[in-house]
């Protein structure tokens, strides 16, 4: 009786899971965190394309680049989304069936056409819209026609949607992220499901929802946007460390905090200022979603956006977010647990990352035991923007010396060794 019992309810349950289009996001996706290209932080809405023809938000810079992430080497160290950011819509939807229509001009071949072209290279389509009334830049969002945006999405191969949140009431966001999430799921396609909800929170001063996150979205914005310059950046970095308690635990496989875009090749950013944004990207286990214009990134920058070896670290399957271990005289200390691991020691990647702006670059030195560095073996320690590099075999009492530039970063892969 009783295990009757047990089966009537059990199928009750998987019924209404089955209503409901799965109970959480589990769409296998986004194991590491995702690496692509996204129009906002360079292009902006921009929509002129008389006078801006190689800039505006349009199929042709979207084709432009997907060829140039395969063609400059980017899809062969793992860039794989094409992610479309605001400001592809017309303004109004379809009269008749209330469908998002990209814009007639910018769009002219509908997004069909254009999925195609990056699914032929190999590469992966990801389309911006917002869960309020009107995205960011005012063109029309999801919240009245969720489940048709979503069956849209689908039918136009869309592999990536980033769900932004203005026009909208934050406190109708923990029903409806998950919601449209829902929907998503239940389409049948994969896509991997980007939440801005507590970025929105945080603006606030509310506590984001991460458990609720890590069930239903692959990533998440959890605060302000980016912009183009060492400031912005820095500010995102102070987030992130003095917020680590309540955000680093909730990243892993499948859900990632989101930092935000990568400013590398744009204006704002020193070369070494580059190789900073990187290293703590890496750290934190971040997307790695580039923003700038493929065409004109200088060789030098190029080199650090695909420095494999920085690129591993972010990608390291244990998916460990990094912490901001401790900071002294204006030096941060990051470290970031990582394969390989020796008798249940993990490797490590420590970035030194000054603050300082005094000249000089600034020695330090600490043990590696005030690294929390403690396997008895030793570790291998290899600078990871010189590639190939051997700086030795360092003991938990070693000292670790290093010199770092003002605003600058030292990044270091320490590889626990065995018996
Ligand atoms: C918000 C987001 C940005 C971008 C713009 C587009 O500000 O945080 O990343 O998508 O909207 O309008």
């Amino acid at each position: 009786m009783y295990s009757m019992l047990n089966l009537v309810a059990g199928f009750l349950l998987l019924l209404l899971q089955l209503l409901q289009g799965g109970s959480a996001l589990d769409n296998g996706l986004a194991l590491k965190p995702p690496m692509g290209w996204m129009s906002w932080q360079r292009f902006r809405c921009i929509t002129d394309c008389k006078t801006y023809p190689d800039e505006c938000i349009s199929e042709q810079l979207f084709r432009r680049h997907a060829d140039l992430i395969v063609s400059e080497g980017y899809a062969d160290v793992g860039y794989e989304y094409v992610i479309i950011d605001d400001c592809w819509l017309e303004k109004d939807r379809d009269n008749k069936t209330k469908k998002l229509v990209p814009d007639r001009k910018r769009f002219p071949n509908g997004l069909n056409v254009l999925a195609d072209h990056i699914h032929e290279r190999g590469l992966k389509f990801g389309l911006y819209q917002d869960f309020g009334t009107n995205t960011c830049a005012g063109y029309p969002g999801v919240i009245n026609h969720m489940a048709l945006d979503a069956a849209t999405f689908a039918n136009w191969d869309v592999d990536y949607v980033k769900l932004d949140g203005c026009y909208a009431n934050i406190s109708d966001m923990a029903a409806g992220y998950p919601e449209f999430g829902r929907l998503l799921n239940s389409t049948g396609r994969p896509m991997v499901y980007s939440c801005s909800w507590p970025a929105y929170q945080s603006e606030v001063g509310q506590m984001p929802e991460y458990e609720s996150l890590k069930k239903h979205c692959n990533l998440w914005r959890n605060w302000d946007d980016i912009d183009d310059s060492l400031e912005s950046v820095m500010q995102i970095i102070d987030y992130f460390g003095k917020n680590q308690d309540s955000i680093q635990p909730h990243a892993g496989p499948g859900h990632w905090n989101d930092p935000d875009m990568l400013l590398l090749g744009n204006y704002g950013l020193s070369y070494d200022q580059s190789k900073l944004q990187m290293a703590i990207w890496a750290v934190l286990a971040a997307p790695l979603i580039m923003s700038n214009d493929l065409a004109k990134v200088r060789p030098e920058i190029k080199d650090i956006l695909q420095n494999r070896a920085v690129i591993a670290v972010n990608q390291d399957p244990l998916g460990i977010q990094g912490r901001r271990l401790l900071m002294k005289n204006n030096i941060e200390v990051w470290r970031r647990p990582i394969t390989p691991t020796a008798d249940a020691e993990y490797s490590y990647a420590v970035a030194f990352v000054s603050r300082r702006v005094d000249g000089a670059p600034y020695a330090i030195s600490f043990t590696l035991k005030d690294l929390s560095l403690n396997n008895v073996y030793g570790y291998g320690v290899q600078d990871l923007f010189e590639p190939n590099s051997n700086l030795g075999v360092f003991r938990p009492e070693s000292h670790f010396n290093t010199r770092v530039i003002p605003n600058g970063v030292n990044f270091y892969k320490f590889t626990a060794l065995g018996i």
